[in-house]
């Protein structure tokens, strides 16, 4: 089989990128020639999984960083240029499920810690990359959710912080594209991984869930999303731009 290269000679920096949908897609990336930056808090996670990509012929580094705080955002754009010297795709994906639950049982510090990581993160993480990607004529693939799209009951803080990111992409790209920088956004459904895990209370839960009421029956895997990002990340979607790809096994299709 023909091995794809589209990222040959690119750099890429993934958020959230030590584990689940953003580890993946940071190998996905890797595998096809970028240099990836990743992102995320935890550091030994963050070591292994640049040593995964380097175990495969790839070439990567880790910066610790919260997109919570905006000194760790700006810093790891900064590492990323004097590293690589250029910045042509971001994944910003990282995120966290946060307290979930009715409504009376949830606190504003909660609706603020899941909003300063999901949606402020990602606007930041926008804000810094641009003009270097406006350089490279690069583009940004966001991290939604269809529970965005979708009236899940006790997820009155997470769901409307995806809704969040959907305008963001929709706003951003508008803005972004008089740079020649593209903006589009991945939308998954139910992804094993430990978020999902989490979100669920269990994996068998989450099966569980998608049997019930994804038309595939099953979950997705980080692969299935990391496929995605590349598509809308790759010159093949250069006329793709605002755009939402929801990889859900038709949950929101119903
Ligand atoms: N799994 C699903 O079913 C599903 C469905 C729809 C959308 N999504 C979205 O997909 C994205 C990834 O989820 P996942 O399932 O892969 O979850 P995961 O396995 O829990 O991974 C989350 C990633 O985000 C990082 N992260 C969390 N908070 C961060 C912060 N403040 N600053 C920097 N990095 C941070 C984590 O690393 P550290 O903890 O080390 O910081 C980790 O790398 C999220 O945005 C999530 O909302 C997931």
């Amino acid at each position: 089989m023909n091995e794809m290269r589209r990222f040959e000679s690119k750099v890429a920096l993934v958020t959230g990128g030590n584990a689940g949908i953003g580890k993946a897609t940071a190998l996905a990336f890797a595998r096809e020639g970028a240099k990836v930056v990743i992102t995320a808090r935890r550091e030994p996670e963050g070591v292994a999984a640049v040593k995964e990509i380097e175990a495969a012929g790839g070439v990567a580094s880790f910066v610790r960083a919260d997109v919570a705080v905006e000194a760790d955002v700006v810093r790891a754009i900064e590492h990323t240029i004097s590293k690589y010297g250029r910045l042509d795709v971001v994944f910003n994906n990282a995120g966290i499920e946060g307290k979930n639950g009715p409504i009376d049982t949830l606190t504003s510090a909660d609706f603020d810690e899941t909003f300063a990581v999901n949606v402020r993160g990602a606007w930041l993480v926008m804000k810094y990359a641009l003009p270097h990607l406006a350089k490279t004529k690069g583009s940004i693939v966001n991290n939604s959710s269809v529970a965005a799209d979708m009236g899940l009951a006790g997820t009155t803080i997470y769901a409307p912080s995806k809704g969040a990111i959907s305008t963001l992409t929709r706003t951003a790209a508008i803005e972004f594209i008089k740079s020649g920088v593209r903006v589009n956004q991945v939308s998954p459904g139910p992804i094993e991984t430990d978020m999902g895990a989490r979100f669920f209370g269990s994996v068998e839960n989450m099966r569980g869930f998608a049997k019930s009421a994804v038309p595939s029956g099953v979950p997705g895997s980080s692969a299935d999303i990391a496929a995605a990002v590349l598509y809308l990340a790759s010159p093949e979607a250069g006329f793709v731009v605002g755009q939402s790809l929801s990889v859900d096994g038709g949950l929101i299709a119903q």
